[in-house]
């Protein structure tokens, strides 16, 4: 809850654990050059994004800064999908400060970008990765953290009072080990990662015929994660007010129509199994645009 970046989890939290600090997501439909950027930056949007954690980094002291952690796609932020030279850019930062880069891939893990991890796609790795979700494919509730080399021998190699003393009751849970196991079987055995990329393709490309409504600012996806962001005003990109609900009353009316999923705000979000049928990836397109027009207009 203090690692989150969405402020609507910190109230009931507070006070939070100190030292968190955030940037500001990499998030391509909202970007905006930060204050004080000249008219000649030649800068991507993608770098300027991750360049805000060099600047935080140095704001900071990187003697002082153990981590940065991210999703590689933000998935309940709303399938926030980064520019492709942000991830890679963000390895080089944590690299040239000595800060380690920890992916939340409690979403993105195990094919659900469609490839067996987010970061993946980049070719750079983490430090430490967090998983859970699409290990047992939701089966049987598992999670858990994988560690570099560098870092599993500094845990093995303290002694003392600086033995990584912590503790769960479900450590290695044999049931849950073996749900896992036995998923990753099934996900190679049927070839579901690149079904995962084929249908988040047809996903993708169906849910594109729903931008020409006036009020669909933006469609957007990886692998099989995708949404769809209503706005008010699709040249400005202005924003519903909040209390119009907009974002919850397309989520009543798709569940009118037998389609139940998250939405923030005003962004549907879509992420379907992987052993979905092609033509209920259609169906729930057609629910969507009906859901729309419906709370929307034509
Ligand atoms: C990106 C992300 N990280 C972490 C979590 C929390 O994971 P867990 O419930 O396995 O502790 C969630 C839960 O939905 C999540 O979406």
């Amino acid at each position: 809850m203090s690692a989150t970046g969405i402020a609507s989890y910190w109230p009931m939290f507070e006070p939070r654990v100190p030292g968190f600090l955030h940037i500001d997501s990499p998030y391509p439909y909202r970007f905006r050059p930060p204050p004080g950027t000249r008219p000649d930056d030649r800068r991507t949007p993608g770098q300027m994004a991750a360049d805000l954690l060099e600047e935080a980094i140095l704001r900071e002291g990187a003697d002082r800064v153990a981590a940065f952690i991210g999703e590689p796609v933000q998935g309940a932020g709303g399938v926030i999908v980064p520019p492709d030279d942000y991830w890679p850019r963000i390895r080089q930062i944590c690299d040239r400060h000595d800060v380690l880069l920890i992916a939340d891939e409690v979403i993105t893990g195990f094919g659900r970008t469609g490839d067996w991890f987010g970061l993946g796609r980049y070719g750079i790795e983490p430090d430490i990765v967090s998983f859970a979700k699409g290990i047992t494919s939701g089966y049987f509730p598992l999670g858990g953290i994988g560690v570099s080399d560098r870092i599993a021998a500094a845990l093995d190699s303290a002694a003392g009072p600086q033995t990584w003393m912590h503790a769960f009751t479900y450590s290695a849970h044999p049931a849950g080990c073996a749900v896992a196991l036995a998923n990753l079987d099934i996900l190679e055995r049927e070839e579901l990662l690149p079904r995962a990329v084929a249908l988040g393709r047809r996903l993708l490309e169906r849910l594109k015929t729903l931008q020409s409504h006036r009020h669909v600012g933006e469609v957007r996806g990886q692998g099989l994660m995708a949404a769809v962001e209503l706005v008010a005003e699709k040249g400005t990109r202005l924003e519903f007010p909040a209390e119009e609900q907009v974002g919850a009353r397309v989520h009543a009316a798709t569940q009118q129509r037998g389609m139940f999923t998250r939405t923030r705000g005003d962004i549907y979000n879509l992420a379907p199994c992987f052993v979905t049928e092609e033509a209920q990836i259609d169906r729930m397109v057609s629910i969507l645009g009906d859901s729309i027009e419906a709370v929307l207009g034509k």
